[in-house]
């Protein structure tokens, strides 16, 4: 049976196939068209899984959507009249008369409405069904959706290896929910407690993000890695915005945010009370006077100091009330379920922090599925119909994270033939190969990686990265000023091969295939001992987002990373995506080849062809 599943009209669209049990092909539309995030309809990435799976859109018995478009519209509806229900008529009729009201008579609508009617109007959102079987010249009937977090659990739940395990679903709002509690168990999934907007902690992190000055969806990361720099100070008030339930579930304060219509801000004046003013993007970030520029007078660089910290302490408290509520869920959900095994999915299980405590803290045996934010929800909506809809037994677990686009030798050659790099070597083994790059790093090069299928995910994991050695510790400013142009506050995160990852860092090695940090999801602390010896890769606060690697997982990375070792002692490299600073991470070798062009990467690794920027190979 070939399921097609598909996540657009939002954010980070994409396109899986799933053929008799096993994940054939799955992208994210992005790394095709080159938009960042992109939402449009995922036609690339549906023309790469049918193109990998050798078949046309006739041969597929079922294409899926992630999501209920029409409960998702009462929803929004239901938001903007929250309060006008209130006040006058309630249910059914006051839904409508704001819809007839929307839509008729824009000037007399509240404003968020008003903007999100008129787009989905315009993109006919509430005919999701209809819209995919226009796009792909297929019958309604072949054209199926499942709810937004039954989508997110099937993605948790039927990729990991588990037979038996809880699973927590945690986002900012799907339809109307925002996280579930729910027990897996073979091909069946039983939910037992969901938690409905207005609460949502995935809401609440973005509201965070945005008062720090970052873009929602796509910045709370820079909260994570801003938070190493802070002191939890504001802890309190913080965690006072979080009530925990004893059933598993939680409420969140609602005096401070503006959840339900987001038009401007997702927080009050009265969270601004609390907290004080926004953080102005793309401010100064220092927590140490030699990282600001020398002409800035005392007065300005104390001022600047003064905001990094104030800032960082914030993110710090707001990190660790999330940690919190995350440990409390899945806590209830493993008594529940009665079992260690605990699978998660939906954007906060991004939160690689939290992750981290889990393991170390909770004990749990994790999977987290790799693209847990909404583009994974592609392969859910098509897990989620095979077992649940089609009835079909157990599909196979998530063998890898390589799941995207191949790569053509055809491709290499052309692009490097057209690139204007004459410096060009190809090996004829990964041997070869890997010993002469593992070289080029140990003599301090920046390298941009292209190995393979790309991944799937938001994370680089060899397939698609930049490389650098992590013994240097001005590699990280290198990187930076070459390539990145990212903050300051950012880390770069390791790879290790997994035989040596607990000799440098402080966490139980779990070997298992589908281990957190296969995927670069786990944040762990760097050995005491072992800070010094890889500083581009330990961040403030002396952690690192771990990515371990076998010669199972990943053999020509595996292989760089042993031949690196034998160079330097250290078999580990840092390992950042290949991408330009609000770009999507690169895909195919003309990317590959634009990008280095216009970066400062001093080699380029297409498959096992050598491209120099600037020296003689
Ligand atoms: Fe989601």
């Amino acid at each position: 049976m070939k399921v097609l599943g598909l996540s657009f009209g939002f954010h980070d669209s994409a396109a899986a196939l799933l053929i008799d049990g096993r994940i054939v092909a799955a992208g994210q539309e992005e790394r095709f068209t080159r938009i960042k995030h992109d939402a449009g309809f995922p036609h690339r990435a549906i023309e790469f899984c049918l193109k990998q799976a050798g078949i046309s859109i006739t041969e597929v018995d079922r294409t899926v959507y992630y999501e209920n478009a029409l409960k998702k519209f009462d929803r929004i509806v239901w938001a903007s009249t929250v309060r006008e229900q209130q006040k006058s008529a309630g249910g059914l009729r006051g839904k409508a008369l704001a819809l007839w009201n929307a839509a008729t008579k824009p000037d007399g609508v509240p404003p968020y409405l008003k903007s999100v009617t008129h787009s989905w109007f315009k993109l006919n959102k509430f005919d999701a069904v209809g819209r995919i079987s226009n796009e792909l010249a297929v019958s309604r009937w072949k054209v199926a959706y499942v709810d937004h977090h039954d989508s997110h659990l099937a993605a948790a739940f039927y990729t990991s290896p588990f037979y038996q395990a809880a699973i927590v679903t945690m986002d900012g709002v799907g339809e109307y929910e925002t996280a579930v509690i729910a027990v897996g168990r073979g091909s069946e999934i039983e939910r037992k407690l969901a938690i409905n907007l207005p609460h949502s902690i995935g809401l609440f992190y973005s509201a965070f993000t945005a008062f720090l000055g970052f873009e929602v969806n796509d910045g709370e990361y820079k909260v994570m890695g801003m938070a190493a720099f802070g002191q939890p100070k504001y802890y309190d008030e913080v965690r006072r915005l979080i009530t925990l339930r004893d059933d598993g579930g939680f409420e969140i304060e609602q005096s401070c945010f503006e959840f339900l219509t987001p038009f401007e801000l997702p927080y009050t004046k009265e969270f601004l009370r609390r907290f004080g003013e926004p953080r102005e993007p793309e401010a100064d970030f220092a927590v140490q006077r030699s990282d600001l520029p020398e002409d800035l007078t005392d007065i300005e660089a104390a001022r600047v100091l003064s905001s990094s910290r104030h800032y960082a302490d914030l993110a710090a408290s707001v990190q660790l009330c999330t940690e919190e509520l995350v440990l409390h869920l899945v806590a209830k959900a493993s008594a529940i379920a009665g079992t260690r095994n605990v699978c998660l999915a939906g954007g906060v299980a991004l939160n690689s922090l939290a992750n981290g405590r889990l393991i170390r803290e909770g004990g749990y045996n994790l999977f987290v599925h790799p693209a847990a934010g909404d583009a994974g929800n592609a392969i859910g909506a098509a897990a989620s119909y095979y077992h649940r809809a089609a009835k079909q037994p157990r599909m196979q677990a998530l063998a890898s994270p390589y799941l995207g686009s191949p790569l053509d030798t055809a491709e290499i050659e052309a692009a490097v033939a057209t690139s204007g790099f004459d410096a060009v070597r190809t090996y004829s083994s990964d041997e070869a190969l890997v010993d002469h790059v593992a070289g080029l790093l140990a003599d301090g090069a920046v390298i941009g990686w292209v190995q393979g299928q790309a991944e799937w995910g938001p994370r680089a994991l060899g397939a698609r990265s930049i490389l650098a050695d992590p013994t240097n510790p001005a590699m990280k400013r290198i990187v930076n000023e070459r390539v990145k142009f990212r903050e300051l506050f950012r880390p770069f995160a390791p790879a290790v091969t997994a035989e040596a990852a607990s000799h440098y860092f402080d966490f139980e090695t779990n070997f298992t295939a589908g281990a957190p940090e296969y995927y670069m999801l786990a944040v762990h602390p760097v050995r005491a001992e072992m800070k010094g010896v890889v500083p581009a890769i330990t961040h403030a606060d002396g952690s690192a987002r771990v990515q371990i690697v076998t010669a199972a997982s990943n053999p020509t990375f595996h292989g760089l990373l042993r031949a690196f070792e034998r160079r330097k002692g250290v078999p580990i490299l840092m390992n950042t995506s290949f991408n330009l600073r609000g770009e999507p991470i690169v895909d195919s070798p003309r990317d590959a080849i634009r990008t280095f062009s216009i970066s400062g990467i001093d080699y380029l690794v297409l498959g096992q062809t050598v491209v120099a920027s600037r020296v003689e190979l």
